[in-house]
């Protein structure tokens, strides 16, 4: 596939578009740094390869998000442009265009696309049953909804699964739903909703997801799912919804997801339009351009089913390849918000050089989805003796000596010996590219680290500096500091995909135009040269301690969005530290308040229930009678600790039929929950049965 010098290819490349409701943070740069590197590369090796990205711009998180703000839908997805634009350029991230699904283009775009699928006969029209918030009067994504998990009990669970129990159901199966919009609690509405029918493309999608365009731990899994049958994809909204009007319908909007893909599309015709390449010949159903979608691994079936099944039914290629990464972890963990490893990209540049974090992340990446971790010591540790100590190092050895003696000019010719080093360099060109055309970067840096270590064996044995004290070795040394500035070249180019600032400023140390893969076959020779000037400082691990502090202090008291949809990573750390504190919840009157019968209890006995893995079944002396409350406390709390505790507890709550018995009220506790959940006590004194006012 890459072998060159061949005719030049024609590729268009995306990374997924990041919602216009959040910042961009470490963990999507996983997948614009991986994108970037490729689109470099590609270049540098002479192709035509375009990278377009965009703002996701529509769904019901933006809209809400703008209106917690009190500006307009359109004004916040103005901001989160600019600033998603700036966060990418600070890390280097090269896009040919960036646009957003919220344009004319991408309107006009969805549109033709849908009427074409309903021509076709793949768009169907069924009734369905949804939640709908009475107060606010929207219905309610399953996101949006929350209450107690029907499965293990567990309060303040999403309307799609549970965080305790891993259980998955619909947000009519929650106890106790309540609209995370407005707390009302919502009624069950029945509405029409539009079905892209996904079931009529089964035979297409399993030839497709088994023709080489997917990783094979996710062609298998698809598979899986392709087994076990297809249904329809509701692919409508009913108004208030920020996003586009289906054509025919009223009060219909296109679901985010419908219109996020086709962004790719009218990014790119945005681009032609500037760039006169020719839309169709990328995107006709016959075309020889390529077409590659990097993404995450939280949203494959989008990308691997809905979406080339939406493509076929409209009569336009379908994708060559789906390259789905892994989540960042940091230190082993989930980022997480209150640790401060849930870092912005804006709090990253205030602190670290982009070039350190695209290297560390290049030399974890691989073909695979597996995880990557940002190991910060092992970060700073890999940087600074790759790049700065072994890379850098070369030239900063070797340039002065260029400059002082011989004029800034590199040797006219090179001796057998010193050929074939520089050849042994050269010739790992096609293996690094075809490493590089895999995403197998973790193994392309494996790879040019090997040459940087021979390139620093070869200096330490010529030992430059002994040579310039020596008389008569001008020719020795002035070989051996043109091999190094050689070498160095060779590695530069290697990796100016990586880290393309730092490989910037060497062309300007080298006196080079640009960076060109093929340009190692031939060494500089009786080339000129400049003077030295530090191309990478040391990371230091002070500074990303500072990074990490700001980090925490910064996020303290934000409370972050919860995608529409998918199981987003920004969702706050389960078990959250002091600093993720929910919202004060809405305002009550006194008498609301007076409806409240809160009683001190004595706990006489606490039992696990062997079948719940988070309830403790208690039996609470409230003075007249006793109480059976299940509660879930057992992961903060081991039965004995809990007996003969005084407590409060809610004793006019109606009571609640659980799946082992019924549950007659519920203690009070403070907490986000798990292990980091605290019962309350009143003060000595009080005795069970006293009303609590
Ligand atoms: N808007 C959708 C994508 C629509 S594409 C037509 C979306 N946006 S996102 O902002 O949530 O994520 C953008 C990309 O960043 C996704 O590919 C996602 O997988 C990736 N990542 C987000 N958080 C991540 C990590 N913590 N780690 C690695 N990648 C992550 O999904
Ligand atoms: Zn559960």
């Amino acid at each position: 596939m890459s072998q060159t010098p061949q005719s030049p290819r024609k590729i268009l490349i995306t990374s997924a578009l990041p919602y216009a409701n959040g910042p961009i943070h470490l963990g999507h740069l996983v997948e614009y740094i991986q994108t970037d590197i490729w689109s470099r590369f590609q270049k540098m090796r002479g192709h035509t390869c375009t990278y377009v990205c965009a703002d996701d711009a529509h769904g019901t998180p933006i809209m809400l998000r703008a209106e917690a703000e009190g500006i307009t839908p359109e004004e916040l997805i103005a901001k989160s442009s600019i600033d998603h634009q700036q966060d990418f350029a600070g890390f280097n991230i090269a896009f040919d265009h960036y646009g957003s699904t919220n344009s004319e283009q991408n309107k006009q775009l969805s549109q033709s696309i849908y009427l074409k699928l309903k021509e076709q006969g793949y768009i169907s029209r069924k009734t369905i049953s949804q939640f709908y918030d009475p107060e606010k009067q929207m219905f309610l994504p399953d996101r949006f909804v929350k209450g107690t998990c029907p499965k293990c009990k567990t309060e303040d669970q999403y309307g799609d699964n549970c965080e305790a129990c891993g259980a998955t159901y619909s947000p009519t199966d929650l106890i106790d739903p309540k609209s995370a919009v407005s707390g009302a609690t919502p009624v069950e509405k029945e509405t029409d909703h539009l079905f892209f029918e996904l079931g009529q493309f089964e035979q297409m999608l399993k030839e497709w997801t088994k023709a080489g365009h997917l990783q094979a731990q996710i062609a298998n899994k698809l598979d899986e799912w392709l087994e076990s049958g297809l249904r329809g994809w509701d692919i409508s909204r009913d108004a208030p919804y920020f996003g586009f009007q289906i054509p025919g319908e009223e009060n219909k909007f296109f679901y985010v997801w419908l219109d996020a893909p086709i962004g790719y599309m009218s990014s790119f015709k945005e681009y032609c339009e500037k760039s006169g390449l020719d839309f169709d010949e990328y995107w006709k159903k016959d075309s020889n351009a390529e077409l590659y979608h990097f993404i995450g691994k939280d949203i494959i079936n989008f990308h691997a089913l809905f979406w080339p099944a939406m493509l076929s039914g409209s009569d336009y290629r379908t994708p060559d390849g789906v390259f789905a990464h892994g989540f960042l972890t940091v230190d082993g963990q989930k980022m997480s918000k209150s640790r401060g490893t849930f870092v912005m990209a804006k709090t990253y540049l205030d602190y670290l050089n982009p070039e350190y974090l695209r290297y560390y992340y290049a030399a974890k990446l691989t073909s695979r989805i597996d995880d990557i971790d940002l190991n910060l010591e092992d970060f700073a540790q890999r940087v600074n003796s790759d790049l700065v100590g072994k890379v850098v190092n070369i030239a900063s050895r070797c340039a002065g000596f260029v400059v002082k003696k011989f004029d800034g000019k590199l040797a006219e010719s090179l001796s057998a010996d010193a050929q074939t080093l520089y050849q042994s360099f050269a010739d790992k060109s096609e293996t690094i590219a075809d490493l590089y055309e895999k995403r197998d970067y973790s193994h392309a840096m494996r790879e040019i680290m090997a040459l940087a270590d021979k390139a620093n064996e070869y200096i330490a044995e010529t030992a430059p500096w002994v040579l310039a004290k020596e008389e008569g070795k001008e020719a020795e040394l002035h070989e051996s500091v043109s091999v190094g500035i050689n070498l160095f070249r060779v590695l530069m180019s290697y990796l100016a995909p990586v880290i393309p600032a730092t490989a910037d400023k060497a062309l300007a140390f080298l006196q080079l135009d640009s960076w060109q893969w093929q340009a190692v076959a031939t060494p500089l020779l009786g080339h000129e040269i400049t003077k030295f000037k530090p191309l990478l400082t040391r990371l230091e691990m002070a500074d990303i301690e500072k990074m990490i502090d700001a980090s925490a202090a910064s996020l303290a008291n934000t409370k972050s969005s919860a995608p529409d949809g998918k199981k987003g990573d920004s969702k706050p750390a389960k078990k959250a530290a002091s600093a993720d504190y929910d919202a004060i919840a809405e305002q009550i009157t006194i008498d609301d308040f007076a409806k409240i019968d809160l009683r001190i209890a004595k706990i006489v006995n606490a039992e696990a229930v062997p079948e719940a893995n988070k309830l403790l079944k208690l039996t609470l002396d409230i003075g007249l009678e006793q109480r059976q409350v299940f509660a879930g406390i057992k992961s903060a709390y081991e039965p004995e600790q809990l007996i003969g505790k005084l407590t409060v507890m809610v004793a006019n709550l109606a009571p609640r039929k659980m799946r082992f018995g019924v549950s007659e009220g519920m203690v009070l506790a403070a907490g986000p929950g798990g292990s980091d959940l605290y019962v309350l006590s009143p003060d000595s004194g009080a005795t069970p049965g006293m009303r609590v006012k």
